[in-house]
């Protein structure tokens, strides 16, 4: 969008200006930003672009020019001993990034090609905030932002509540040791986190609010000035470097040095090389392309470092970025795009989520036209409307979710909308059944009342069942399960148990070889543990680690059929709302039970179709079996199965 002519040029340069000082701003100072950092980097390389070709434009108060940041007030300012740098950042995100620095590197270094590859350090960039962590004779005395790079804020009180970072440094000794890296938060504690926070918006807990992604959550809690806050919030850490030292030998390598920091007890990231030339980054930067999704943590790049120390002073510095490293970027995590409908989805408990329809974006490396928006409370606070630009995030394999609106860009017809209501929104009616919604007082949720009667419930239900981490039915997915009780073939969780090859053969796009892979794998099924088992049921509350704790404490599934809800709140870190929810389920379950004629043995007969051991079973079912762990037979099986797994609770399953 570079404009040709100088005035037209200096007319953008101008609008880029003030968006750019803007953005950075909220970004920066308020921790706030309005639009996602992709777009941020395109408005600045549209700038850097005028810049290059009208260097007359480019303004010494430019965006482009200086380090941006700011020192909130309430903090102490620290000046840095070493100015926090920051690091240029390589546009292509293709292979040809790492080759472009290599190259960069060699000419000026004045390299040859006859003079061996230079040997490079990569590792991850951390998407949090920069931290410099002071420690003298080894022990922690101040924690600082980057602030502007020359002066930063005093964070001490926050940065001490994170526990992986060591107030006393093993084997160290010097006077001074400055370590640099960056606090983050993880990814599941961000999701924690804001489901607490949902959950107390949704019970009218005012001033409370959300957090876009984890690296505004982290720089949030930091930036608190009530460290009672900022501990509700849990940090991580990793050091990457160094700032000021005294009576300290700096290992003459980046890769040695991070060596000798996570020898002093400070966390470094495990994922991390030593190449020479710029082949190994190449394989490296898609190597963690592949994991990143898997990461629990948001990285937005990988970051290369010549690994010299000496060719490091060599290179030195370009304004405020050492020649000597690169950030070499992956796709997104965030994007904007509009929002085109909201559609209610219904859940395996009945839970109904508002989906947000979007226009297709490419972001965290796929392209998005679903989103969710949680539930309605989420929704109305978020102000979304049909038609606005929205901000949607998509990072490791959790589902996309749209974080908030763009608002600078909302047309008055837009505005003019109406906010999304759940109930006006379905008539007042699950979408799937038409059974009424009901909400309690108390939840943040709006559920279908139809049970598993409600296709779209028993279908999750089924799923639920079915996944990896419940009995484990490997290609049992939703296409399959959605023809099979849209045909009345499957309708209720035993009926799967009599699905043949030529039932499932019948279903599209469905071969021979995938009907009897899925035949196995259901007869495989049958030998879960009790834990999986547990967990599959589907009872409300009862989240993996419930269940285990529940198999752990009675062994046998009898047992805790007959458990009174004391025996159950005997087991550890099982409350009242757990208790009472297991002991109605299995009530239901047992007179099914005794309906279907059938029978819970504590004993393996010949007879017995159906084993469900104690966790470690599976491989180890003898063991099982000799420490006599439970036992249910076909028929009992089958109607603890029938039972309806009434609102179980995804939310709230831990
Ligand atoms: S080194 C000399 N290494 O990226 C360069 N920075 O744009 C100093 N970051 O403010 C930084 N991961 O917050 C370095 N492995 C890594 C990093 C990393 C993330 C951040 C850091 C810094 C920004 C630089």
């Amino acid at each position: 969008m570079t404009a040709t002519t100088p005035d037209t040029a200096r007319k953008r340069a101008d609008e880029l200006h003030e968006i750019l000082h803007e953005h950075a701003y909220r970004y920066y100072v308020l921790d706030e930003p309005t639009v996602p950092d992709a777009e941020y980097d395109r408005l600045f390389q549209e700038l850097q672009a005028i810049e290059q070709q009208y260097p007359q434009l480019a303004r010494p108060d430019s965006p482009t020019q200086r380090v941006v940041g700011q020192v909130l007030e309430g903090f102490a300012a620290v000046r840095h001993a070493v100015p926090m740098l920051s690091i240029r950042t390589e546009t292509d995100t293709t292979a040809g990034g790492a080759e472009a620095f290599d190259a960069r590197v060699r000419r000026e270094l004045r390299l040859t090609e006859a003079d061996p590859p230079v040997a490079y350090s990569a590792e991850l960039k951390f998407d949090g905030l920069a931290i410099n962590l002071r420690y003298e004779h080894g022990v922690l005395v101040q924690a600082a932002t980057r602030g502007d790079g020359e002066v930063g804020e005093d964070v001490t009180s926050n940065i001490r509540g994170i526990r992986q970072i060591p107030l006393r440094l093993r084997g160290v000794d010097a006077p001074v040791l400055e370590v640099r890296g960056e606090a983050y938060m993880r990814r599941d504690d961000f999701e924690a986190y804001n489901e607490r926070q949902r959950e107390l918006i949704a019970a009218g807990a005012k001033n409370e609010k959300t957090v876009v992604n984890p690296r505004n959550a982290a720089a949030g809690a930091v930036r608190q000035l009530d460290s009672a806050q900022s501990r509700r919030r849990p940090l991580s850490f990793f050091a990457y470097g160094l700032g000021d030292v005294q009576g300290w030998t700096v290992p003459p390598t980046h890769s040695g040095l991070l060596d000798a920091l996570s020898a002093m007890g400070l966390p470094v990231a495990s994922q991390r090389v030593v190449s020479a030339g710029a082949a190994g980054l190449v394989a490296f930067h898609q190597k963690i392309a592949d994991e990143r999704d898997r990461l629990p943590y948001d990285i937005d790049g990988v970051v290369y470092k010549v690994d010299s120390r000496e060719l490091q002073a060599r290179l030195g510095f370009v304004s405020r970025e050492p020649r000597w490293a690169v950030a070499h970027k992956y796709p997104a995590q965030e994007q904007m795009t509009t929002l085109l409908g909201i559609d209610v989805q219904v859940g395996r408990t009945g839970k109904l989520t508002p989906v947000a329809k979007l226009q297709p974006v490419f972001v965290g490396g796929t392209t998005v036209s679903n989103a969710t928006l949680h539930n309605e409370s989420e929704a109305q606070r978020k102000d979304v409307r049909i038609g606005d630009t929205v901000i949607v995030r998509r990072a490791g394999d959790v589902i996309p979710e749209v974080v908030g609106v763009v608002l600078d860009r909302r047309s008055p017809d837009v505005a003019a909308r109406p906010l999304f209501d759940m109930m006006s929104w379905v008539r007042g009616k699950c979408p799937v059944c038409g059974s009424p919604i009901a909400k309690e007082e108390t939840e943040a949720d709006w559920r279908c009342t139809g049970g598993i009667t409600c296709p779209a419930q028993f279908k999750q239900a089924v799923l639920h069942f079915a996944s990896r981490r419940a009995v484990e039915i490997e290609g049992l997915g939703d296409k399959i399960v959605e023809q099979l009780v849209d045909a009345g073939i499957v309708r209720t969780l035993p009926d799967l148990y009599k699905l043949g090859f030529a039932n499932l053969v019948a279903l599209e796009r469905m071969g021979d070889k995938s009907a009897r892979n899925l035949v196995d794998a259901i007869d495989k099924s049958k030998s879960t543990t009790l834990p999986r088992f547990l967990y599959g049921l589907g009872i409300r509350h009862v989240g993996e680690t419930t269940a285990k704790d529940l198999a752990r404490h009675f062994g046998d599934i009898h047992k805790l059929m007959d458990a009174s809800v004391e025996q159950l709140l005997e087991v550890p870190d099982v409350g009242p709302i757990v208790a009472q929810s297991v002991h109605e389920f299995f009530e239901q379950a047992k007179d099914l039970i005794e309906a279907a004629g059938g029978k819970v043995s504590g004993s393996v007969s010949k007879k017995t179709n159906w084993l469900v051991a104690g966790e470690e079973a599976g491989s180890k079912l003898e063991k099982a079996q000799s420490l006599g762990v439970a036992v249910i037979d076909e028929a009992g099986l089958q109607a603890l199965l029938a039972a309806p797994a009434e609102g179980v609770d995804e939310a709230a399953e831990e």
